[in-house]
Order: structure tokens, then C-alpha cells, then sequence
């Protein structure tokens, strides 16, 4: 294995090995060493303090320490192995909350200045050098994290809950939303998402059941987590489910969920649905607590709530909110969870949203629903794909 990675911290704090390890192999093999082996060892401030006393004569602890096999006197030791990168997490968390950027993030820029210094760089030996080497960091941080962006696919989803809530309110059979879903997948969205209520307003189990034999492209369903639903869900498994806070009086899903609130029974759902291979997205508000809750218990997305953007009535209140999204899926994406996002998007105000390289997949309904009673269900779900960014 090209990169072990081992962790000595007492300090319990969120952060996805899966992630770093990969980012370390994309760093050794964009340095020309892919074949290389890295150890990467993960430590608190007292970790990295009497290191830092016993190999430097320092007191007190530092940000990354780096020592490469050479050093160490291994002339032996075969070349791949370039050697030690030492991190503590307790600096990095505080330089990264100073920095305004994610833990992953510092500890990715951590891990790159530790390599270079193993591949011989020194900013330690002239400001020229000092120079090259932040220059070189920085390429290899843009480079990383672009390629990572790139590689991810913007996709839309349509949410056909309201061609059910139209057929509801004449109690008869059209318009049928198994129809519907299949002129969207036609017009190009990715997948479906239907809500399947408690209380049964619009989508109905029939719904459901048909959409999972003729959807082609991916059956999200939307669900509280009551045991009825999931009784259904792990019966007719959907692609993925998202589970939403459900209130018998609201119109439309209220906020996000409390995920921190309600930890052990929405880790109790995703336990359930994992052993049915049935992937869990939690509909979160634009927050870090939440974020970092979702990741703890294992959901494999988060859909982030975006209706307080889309509501505001400001410029400024709506910059706000928008800044609350862009930061909330940085956060998720670096934890290595998918990021969608949804709730109240429109033709005015998805761009922004879409163009965030964090996020892959949107969950429109509403505006697309409204827009087709004009303009067809087909032209709608076209003209909402033509904002995203090309694929
Ligand atoms: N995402 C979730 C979790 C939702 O509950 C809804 C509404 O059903 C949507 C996205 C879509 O919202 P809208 O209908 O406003 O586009």
C-alpha cells in the first residue's frame, strides 16, 4: 500500500482517512512517485510536542513534521519509500478554523508541505527556496482539488410529487406520475424523487411500486423516518432514500433534520438500510454541526436544504444563506460525503447553487411542475438542465 496511514490521537475529531488516503496517492503520483510509499501519522498537540522536542530540540508542538527514510540512515532501504509525514490535528483544526477553510482541507496542505520537504525541498534554506516551495504547494493544492471537482458530474433530479398532488385533488387516476417521471427521464434528468407522506397527499405505495419497476435512471425516495415507510423502502428498495423531518400540518418539508438531535435512531435507520444496500441521504440545514453529525453516524449524503436562499428577500440576506450552503457542502464534500442539495430552486436561482463544484445532484420539483403547466413537462425539465453547468 502506497499510503499507511495511522492515528495517535486522543482528540476524537471528524475526519475521513478514506479521503486523506486518497488524496495522498493523487499528491505522490501528481510528484512523480506513484510507486512511492508515504506514511502519514495522524497526532494531538502532546504527540507532536515531544516529538518535536525529542527529533528538534523544540518545545512545545508544531504543525507537520517530516522525515524522510534517507535522513534516517536507510541508504538500504529500498527508494520507494520516501518516509514520515507527522500531523497534529489539534494545530491543524486551529489553523483551519483561523484560515476559514475545512480541517480536511489544512491537513491536505499539511500533507503537501510534509511531502515536499521529503522530495528535498527546504523553505528553511533561502527565501528563493521558501518561495518555490509555497509556489509548488499551492499548484499541487489548485491541481488536487480541481481534478477531484472536475471528476464530479452535476446532475438533475425531478421531483414528481406534484403531478400525484394534482391527480389527489380530483381522487381519480390522472395525471399519473409514473408518466410524468418517464418524460423527465426522456427530457434528461438523472433521477427521480418522489415523497412518499404518511398521510398519503400525493404519492402514493402504487406510486412507488410502479416507479421502481419503470424508472431507468434512479428512484430517490423521500421518507420521515416512521416504521411503516421504511418497512416499504426495504421492500421495494429505492436507489437511495433521503430522510426529511415530517410534519402532518406543514405544505412542504418545513427545514432540515436535527441529525445531532437525533442521532441514534437515524443511525439505527442507516444501519437498516446499509444491510439492504439501500445508500442514506440526510436533509440537513446549511450547518456544520449537522454536517459533521451526518458524516459521524454513516450517511452516505446529505442533500443540504436550500429554501432559506431561495426565500430570502434581500440581496444581502440571500448572499448570506448562500454563503451558509457553499460553506456547509465544502465541509461534507471533504468529509467525503456526497453532496446534493434542494428545496425551493428555480430558474432564477439555481446557477449559483449549480455552479458549486462540491455538489452532484439538485432535487427540483415545485418550479419545474409550475413551469410545465405552461410550457409542457418535457420543455420545463429541458430548460432547468440548459442553467446547470455542461457536462
Ligand atoms: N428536497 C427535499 C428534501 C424536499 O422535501 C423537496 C420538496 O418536496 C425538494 C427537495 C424539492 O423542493 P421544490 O419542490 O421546492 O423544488
Amino acid at each position: 500500500m502506497p499510503v499507511l496511514i495511522t492515528s495517535q490521537t486522543a482528540t476524537p475529531l471528524n475526519l475521513s482517512l478514506k479521503q486523506l488516503r486518497q488524496r495522498a496517492e493523487r499528491l505522490l503520483s501528481l510528484c512523480g512517485h506513484a510507486q512511492s510509499e508515504l506514511s502519514l501519522l495522524l497526532v494531538d498537540d502532546p504527540g507532536m510536542a515531544r516529538l518535536n522536542e525529542q527529533y528538534r530540540h523544540k518545545l512545545g508542538p508544531t504543525n507537520v513534521l517530516a522525515f524522510a527514510i534517507q535522513e534516517e540512515g536507510g541508504e538500504h532501504l529500498p527508494a520507494e519509500l520516501l518516509g514520515d509525514v507527522i500531523i497534529s490535528l489539534d494545530t491543524a483544526a486551529r489553523e483551519a478554523a483561523t484560515d476559514r477553510v475545512t480541517l480536511h482541507q489544512r491537513v491536505t496542505i499539511l500533507m503537501i508541505h510534509g511531502l515536499l520537504h521529503l522530495l528535498g525541498l527546504d523553505h528553511e534554506r533561502s527565501s528563493a527556496e521558501a518561495l518555490a516551495m509555497a509556489a509548488r504547494e499551492k499548484q499541487l493544492l489548485d491541481q488536487l482539488l480541481s481534478e477531484e471537482r472536475r471528476g464530479k458530474m452535476l446532475s438533475l433530479a425531478i421531483n414528481i410529487d406534484h403531478v400525484a398532488t394534482l391527480r389527489q385533488a380530483r381522487g381519480i387516476t390522472e395525471p399519473d406520475p409514473v408518466l410524468a417521471a418517464g418524460i423527465c427521464e426522456l427530457a434528461g434528468a438523472r433521477g427521480i424523487v418522489v415523497h412518499l407522506r404518511e398521510d398519503r397527499r400525493h404519492i402514493q405505495d402504487r406510486d412507488v411500486r410502479l416507479l421502481r419497476q419503470t424508472i431507468k435512471t434512479k428512484l430517490n425516495l423521500e421518507m420521515g423516518a416512521a416504521e411503516e415507510i421504511i418497512a416499504i423502502a426495504l421492500e421495494i428498495k429505492p436507489d437511495m432514500i433521503t430522510l426529511v423531518p415530517e410534519k402532518r400540518r406543514e405544505l412542504t418539508t418545513e427545514g432540515g433534520l436535527n441529525v445531532a438531535g437525533q442521532k441514534k435512531r437515524l443511525q439505527e435507520v442507516i444501519a437498516r438500510m446499509d444491510k439492504a444496500d439501500i445508500p442514506v441521504s440526510l436533509f440537513i440545514d446549511p450547518d456544520s454541526r449537522q454536517v459533521n453529525t451526518a458524516y459521524e453516524i454513516g450517511a452516505t449524503f446529505v442533500e443540504i436544504h436550500t429554501g432559506r436562499y431561495c426565500d430570502a428577500t434581500t440581496e444581502q440576506a440571500r448572499d448570506q444563506e448562500f454563503t451558509l450552503i457553499a460553506t456547509a457542502a465544502e465541509e461534507a464534500y471533504e468529509l467525503g460525503l456526497r453532496v446534493n442539495a434542494g428545496h425551493g430552486l428555480n430558474y432564477l436561482n439555481t446557477q449559483r447553487v449549480a455552479a458549486l463544484g462540491t455538489i452532484e445532484e439538485l432535487s427540483i420539483g415545485h418550479a419545474v411542475m409550475a413551469r410545465a403547466i405552461f410550457v409542457g413537462l418535457d420543455q420545463a425539465v429541458r430548460e432547468m438542465l440548459a442553467l446547470l453547468p455542461a457536462g
